[in-house]
């Protein structure tokens, strides 16, 4: 009896409520539009955040932000009403357009001539755009992929609710995609306490998997999410991602202990405000703990290697638990994987371990060997003519 509320009350306190207190749900059944509706036309990457909005992956978001809560995001992280959150959701169009936003009020979302969601227009505003890459990238750099997007925005922005139309499957990238609402149920039907967050863009190599390991001895269940949508050149495809974990998963993992969901937005290279961003869409999903490695989310030189473990300071209230990991390399001495917490031998037994390194021996045309990637993930790589995004 003691026992049985014990575990009740680890139940209702281990996997968190979404962020802002409840999931966000704007999906509607698709509804014929009136002839003269006027529509903004955006791109798959905006597409996807417009989903996430509808679908609660940004909850509490239900919309485009506005401009008091964008100047919050950019100068201190949190919404207007001080909730953590640090990437602005943005609607980027030029001033005519916003003009007509107004006027009309209710706007179509069209992605490749597609109605997929409605915009019910509330505000329109300017913005700086230097304040805004050096506030999301820390680095007014035009080499940084993020900044370099970030200046070519439009100037004006629109804020507005969303309404997303139900849709059905558009392609084979789309199978593991769940709602969090979806994600939250299977938590619960696993009788998960708790759930250890995955964020990736990369296939996996060795490192990945032993970060995963060493959570998955701790925790419950490990939530594999990788990221599937607009990524920099040299990257890997997302499809050579999807099918290398599928494979990983099928060899390596007890199958009762993972689930494997497709996260679709795109690879912004904000380094330690990206970390947050992804933080927060786990817990919706409805993670308990989130792993953050080496130079999470970074690009280049640009962030400090564990920037993105100091940040999660700033957010004591974030309401998902980051297990912070340092660097994990190949030791020959220890044969096997370590850090500098768990192996005393020097540099010159290490092999260090990077999406990027993977990405430049298979460009190469160096394989890497059995201690730096399983030959099944080595098998889907080699499989791909181009394996990467061009
Ligand atoms: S990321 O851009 O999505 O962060 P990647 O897919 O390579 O890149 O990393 C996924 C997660 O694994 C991140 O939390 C990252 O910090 C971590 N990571 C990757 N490689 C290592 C490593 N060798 N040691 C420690 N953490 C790592």
């Amino acid at each position: 009896m003691q026992r049985e509320s014990r575990n009740d009350c680890i139940n209702t306190n281990r996997i968190p409520d979404p962020h802002g207190g409840s999931l966000v749900d704007l999906v509607i059944e698709t509804k014929k539009l009136p002839d003269d509706m006027f529509f903004v036309d955006i791109n798959d990457n905006l597409r996807n955040d417009v989903e996430n909005i509808g679908y609660g992956i940004f909850s509490p978001l239900n919309g485009f932000v506005g401009k008091e809560d964008f100047e919050s995001i950019l100068n201190v992280g949190r919404l207007k009403n001080g909730l953590p959150w640090t990437i602005p959701i943005v609607l980027d169009v030029d001033k005519s357009t916003a003009i007509k936003c107004k006027e009309y009020g209710e706007i179509s979302l069209r992605n490749n001539n597609e109605h997929f969601a409605f915009l019910f227009f509330d505000d329109h505003y300017q913005y700086d755009k230097v304040h805004l890459a050096r506030s999301q990238y820390l680095t007014t750099d035009e080499k940084h992929p993020g900044v370099s997007k970030t200046f070519k925005l439009k100037d004006t922005l629109v804020s507005g609710k969303i309404q997303v139309c139900k849709k059905r499957l558009q392609s084979k990238l789309e199978g593991y995609r769940l709602h969090p609402s979806i994600t939250r149920k299977e938590i619960q039907n696993r009788k998960w306490n708790t759930v250890v967050g995955f964020q990736t863009r990369n296939i996996p190599h060795i490192a990945h998997e032993m970060l995963q390991k060493a959570a998955l001895n701790i925790y419950d269940g490990l939530f594999i999410n990788p990221l599937i949508g607009k990524k920099k050149k040299g990257d890997f495809k997302d499809q050579v991602i999807l099918e290398s974990y599928m494979k990983l998963i099928e060899n390596y993992f007890p199958m009762d202990k993972v689930m494997f969901v497709t996260l679709h937005t795109e690879m912004r290279y904000a380094g330690p405000k990206e970390a947050i961003h992804h933080a927060i869409m786990r817990k919706n999903f409805g993670c308990s703990h989130f792993i953050v490695g080496r130079d999470h989310a970074g690009v280049g030189d640009y962030y400090h290697p564990f920037a993105a473990h100091k940040i999660f300071n700033e957010f004591p209230d974030l309401g998902i638990q980051p297990i912070f990991f340092p660097t994990f390399y190949y030791c020959k001495k220890c044969l096997g994987y370590a850090n500098e917490r768990t192996c005393p031998h020097g540099a010159d037994y290490r092999e260090e371990l990077s999406g990027t390194r993977m990405r430049k021996m298979v460009t190469e045309g160096e394989l890497p060997g059995k201690h730096l990637l399983r030959p099944e993930v080595a098998e889907v790589i080699t499989k791909f003519q181009d394996p990467f995004v061009i």
